[in-house]
């Protein structure tokens, strides 16, 4: 009998070592190394590579035919444009989120909308009454949709044979198991050996195949990094649970681009696409508050209007504390470090928390003008002008720096009725009717266009 032969893989990168060791030598993780059972074939002798015969010649580059990707358009629009434009058949994509978020949900109303496919819904986590009031809350229908529960990789390349579906949903990687590999579902090499099957399935066989992905407490994919250089596209839904908003994000895309941004909002009968993100998320604001100001920001290639609050208050406790919710806590701290030395604002010994609308988490640096203008506010407790937003990034010294796509910014802010917009110095070209627009070169130039 031949020996069972097992190896260490480390959880985080997936590198494969024949001992265990404390420290991943290649991603410098400690205690990631667990031991598994592999299993390998009879040994492959090596031949000579002048003896080898060649399959598939080696070709010029000017020789390949352009591909022009036929693609399935997907009835939801956010999805659709976070895809690139339609879902290429053959295509494998990973899709990650938290527990609870609204992966299941939001897949399965793909699978009832596309009714002009034939889907074929794979669920290892949830029972089929689960699903079926699931159905029922969501309220589509598609009668080319099957569903079928199983955990066995064999059976579900069965049952794809069976079916032929154009789309497969895969809920979720993390259950899925493989009778030739001995470890338990979940593990490394699991993992790896089914996702590799269902790459396979998916191009023989021009199937899209989304397999839906948790995610780890630090947010990355559970499973090794290898599971997303192994697909085409991975698509991260985040959100905040206590809020309803939840965001799509590319984080790779081999058929578009990655700067795409979809926005649901959860309801009792599932996911709603948000085509109007600006005037939900400004909705609440109300004029003559102080510590509230609007960013004209960007997220991905998408120009959105979003509240910011700030509270700056007399620290209670001898260390003044900081929080934010859904922005960078390291950059509230620049920022307030730029505001006590360029503008002699004393926020040394106040505790500031920053939160923006919504639950939802920006990167544009360009909402550092709006972040700036909210804490002055409340610091000084005056309101801001009102219909006035605001777009830019700050630097370390005080100054005003460019940002992009600054039209769409203004154009936003236009459309939303807003009269004002405060944008960087060198930024400004060109004339905006409609809109007054100031231009601020340094941090100290705002506090008199903010108060006059
Ligand atoms: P689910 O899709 O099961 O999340 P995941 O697959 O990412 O773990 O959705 C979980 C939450 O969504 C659950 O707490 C209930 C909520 N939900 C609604 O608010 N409305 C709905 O119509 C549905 C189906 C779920
Ligand atoms: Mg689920």
């Amino acid at each position: 009998m031949a020996k069972t032969k097992t190896a260490y893989f480390c959880r985080n990168c997936g590198h494969q070592s024949p001992q265990w060791s404390g420290k991943c030598p290649s991603c410098s993780e400690w205690n990631t190394f667990e031991e598994e059972v592999i299993q390998r074939g009879s040994k492959e002798t090596i031949t000579n590579a002048g003896m080898v015969r060649i399959n598939q010649p080696a070709r010029t580059v000017k020789e390949l035919e352009s591909q022009n990707y036929p693609r399935y358009a997907i009835i939801d629009q956010e999805l659709n444009r976070v895809l690139g434009n339609g879902l290429v058949p053959g295509s494998l994509i990973l899709f990650g989120g938290e527990p609870g978020i609204g992966k299941s949900t939001l897949l399965l109303q793909l699978a009832l909308q596309q009714n002009n496919m034939t889907v074929l819904y794979v669920s290892g986590e949830e029972s089929e009454e689960q699903i079926k009031m699931r159905v029922d809350r969501v309220g589509l229908q598609n009668d080319l949709c099957w569903l079928v529960m199983e955990t066995d990789i064999e059976q579900i390349e069965a049952h794809i044979a069976q079916v032929k579906p154009q789309l497969v949903i895969i809920d979720s990687i993390q259950t899925l198991q493989s009778k030739l590999i001995d470890s338990a579902p979940g593990s490394v090499s699991q993992i790896r050996e089914n996702a590799t099957r269902l790459l396979k399935v998916a191009k023989e066989n021009n199937i899209a195949i989304f397999m839906i992905g948790h995610i780890t407490k630090e947010g990355s994919i559970a499973g090794p990094k290898l599971l997303e250089h192994m697909v085409d596209t991975v698509l991260l839904f985040e959100g905040d649970k206590q809020h309803v908003y939840r965001l799509l994000r590319t984080t790779k895309n081999r058929f578009g681009s990655t700067n795409e941004l979809g926005i649901y909002e959860m309801q009792g009968s599932g996911l709603r696409e948000v085509s109007n993100p600006s005037e939900l998320l400004i909705q609440q604001h109300q004029n003559g508050l102080s510590g509230s100001a609007i960013s004209a920001a960007l997220e991905g290639m998408r120009p959105m209007l979003i509240e910011i609050q700030a509270l700056a208050s007399t620290a209670v406790y001898g260390t003044p504390q900081r929080s934010t919710t859904g922005f960078d806590l390291r950059r509230l701290n620049m920022l307030l470090a730029v505001l006590e030395k360029r503008c002699g604002f004393r926020l040394g010994m106040k505790d500031v928390f920053l939160n923006i609308a919504g639950g939802i988490r920006m990167e544009d640096p360009g909402m550092d003008l709006a972040v700036v203008s909210a804490i002055i506010s409340s610091n000084e407790d005056i309101a801001l002008p009102e219909l006035t937003c605001f777009a830019g990034e700050v630097g370390l010294n005080g100054e005003i720096r460019p940002v992009a796509r600054i039209d769409q910014r203004i154009g936003e802010a236009k459309k939303l009725g807003f009269k004002k917009i405060v944008i960087p110095k060198h930024n400004k070209e060109g004339a905006y009717s409609g809109i007054e627009v100031i231009a601020v070169g340094r941090v100290d130039e705002l506090i008199s266009v903010l108060f006059g």
